[in-house]
């Protein structure tokens, strides 16, 4: 199915590949899609207003101080008005703006008032790709929750090979289609998905606690794209430092008793993705007052097991969710382990990860995951971004949930 009557704000950055955007634009309108366009300074360097204007039928924006368009439609409005936003070529330079969180003309100002999904579409020499600048800033973006397609590798117009090349026309709107088809379907369906993530804490007095390393990125990861699919996504998180979209209900917890409490508040949910570091113990009792070093017994402390989360979801015989995916994290017999978790607690996926690599899982920004599907499949996903294998997962979810109604892809 392709895509059509949705608003689209393409904004064209400085790059030869800019004249490309004449392209999307011709099919996006051919599609009966409305276009807006802003125009940045150096985008002008390569193409002009005019031609612009003619493909869209709209007024080309240019510049936050031209008092007419201001008096027009406000840069609030503009951002409002689309579906979804494009930066079409993204430059190195545009990136560095956006991380830094910039507003200082039009284009820049548009994206940090927004609150709607932005795709940025990259094409730069590739040893500026690959430079530690930009791929900093490529983390940073895609933890604001930025979404990237390409670049490409291919032969660039300065003469060199290699990743740096932008998508074409074609590539972004097949990427628009899915995009679109799917958010589309998802929302037709009211679908809804609870994610925990982040560590928990237990304290053992007012001040100490029982903790672990967990970041809440995987997790925090997971929710974006859920979101991102339309999908209606709590996220009950540990403590943790993430931003996550405003779209994305986000309850802050402390303690595994916490999370429980929330998740049970949160049913019923069609997803539910249990990221979450949760404590498998507690103290038996919190110490009022904080506990002297010169304590005599060194057992003094006494520990009961917490509530399985997971468990309770995937047994649940009231509001079980459709699909209950676990994590696993194990230091050896991954595989061995991974299902026999994925079995005590009925879960439908589990998604194990090694964590006795620094390089990887907890606090990392990458995971190396196997997904296990409780039909006895394995899925191995390489080393890579947290973001990247959100994307992965989300899509075994919700393949496995629409497993008959695959033809909305
Ligand atoms: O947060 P990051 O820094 O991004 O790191 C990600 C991660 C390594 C924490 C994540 O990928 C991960 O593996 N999460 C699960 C960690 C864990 O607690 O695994 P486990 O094998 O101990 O627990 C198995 C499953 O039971 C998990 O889904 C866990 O959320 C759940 N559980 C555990 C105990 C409990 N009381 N309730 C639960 O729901």
């Amino acid at each position: 199915m392709t895509i059509k009557n949705r608003k689209i704000l393409i904004i064209i950055g400085g790059g030869i590949a800019a004249y490309k955007s004449l392209d999307l634009i011709r099919l996006l309108k051919k599609n009966n899609n409305d276009v807006k366009t802003i125009l940045t300074k150096s985008g002008k360097e390569f193409v002009t207003p005019l031609s612009v204007t003619t493909l869209t039928k709209n007024k080309t924006f240019e510049d936050i101080f031209d008092k007419s368009t201001e008096a027009e439609i406000d840069h609030i409005s503009l951002s409002r008005w689309a579906d979804l936003i494009i930066v079409m070529p993204t430059t190195a330079n545009f990136m560095t703006k956006l991380a830094a969180g910039k507003a200082e003309d039009l284009a820049t100002t548009v994206i940090l008032a927004s609150n709607k999904n932005i795709l940025l579409v990259p094409a730069m020499n590739v040893r500026m790709w690959i430079h530690k600048a930009t791929q900093k800033n490529i983390n940073i973006l895609e933890d604001y929750g930025y979404m990237f397609l390409g670049p490409e590798k291919g032969e660039m117009a300065c003469g060199e090979y290699g990743e740096g090349k932008m998508s074409s026309p074609r590539q972004i709107f097949t990427y628009l289609e899915n995009y679109f088809n799917k958010r589309n379907f998802m929302k037709k369906k009211n679908l809804k998905a609870l994610v925990t993530t982040g560590p928990t804490r237990e304290y053992i007095d007012p001040v100490r606690y029982i903790s672990n390393e967990s970041s809440g990125k995987q997790g925090r990861e997971i929710a974006e794209v859920l979101n991102r699919y339309g999908i209606k996504t709590t996220l009950i998180s540990g403590p943790s430092n993430l931003v996550t979209h405003s779209e994305i209900k986000t309850k802050k917890i402390i303690s595994a008793g916490e999370m429980f409490e929330e998740v049970k508040k949160t049913l019923p949910v069609d997803i539910a993705v249990c990221a979450a570091a949760v404590s498998d113990f507690k103290p038996s009792k919190i110490n009022k007052n904080k506990l002297k070093k010169n304590l005599k017994n060194f057992n003094y402390i006494k520990f009961e097991k917490n509530r399985d989360i997971v468990e309770y979801l995937g047994k649940n015989n009231k509001h079980r969710p459709k699909i209950v995916v676990g994590f696993s994290a194990e230091t050896e017999n991954i595989n061995k382990n991974s299902f026999s978790k994925l079995k005590d607690k009925n879960c439908d996926l589990i998604i194990a990860n090694n964590v006795s690599k620094k390089d990887v899982g907890f606090n990392s920004d990458y995971n190396k995951v196997l997904i296990i599907d409780n039909n006895g499949k394995i899925k191995q996903l390489k080393k890579n971004k947290k973001s990247f294998i959100a994307k992965k997962i989300v899509d075994v979810i919700l393949d496995k949930l629409l497993i008959d109604e695959r033809n909305f892809n």
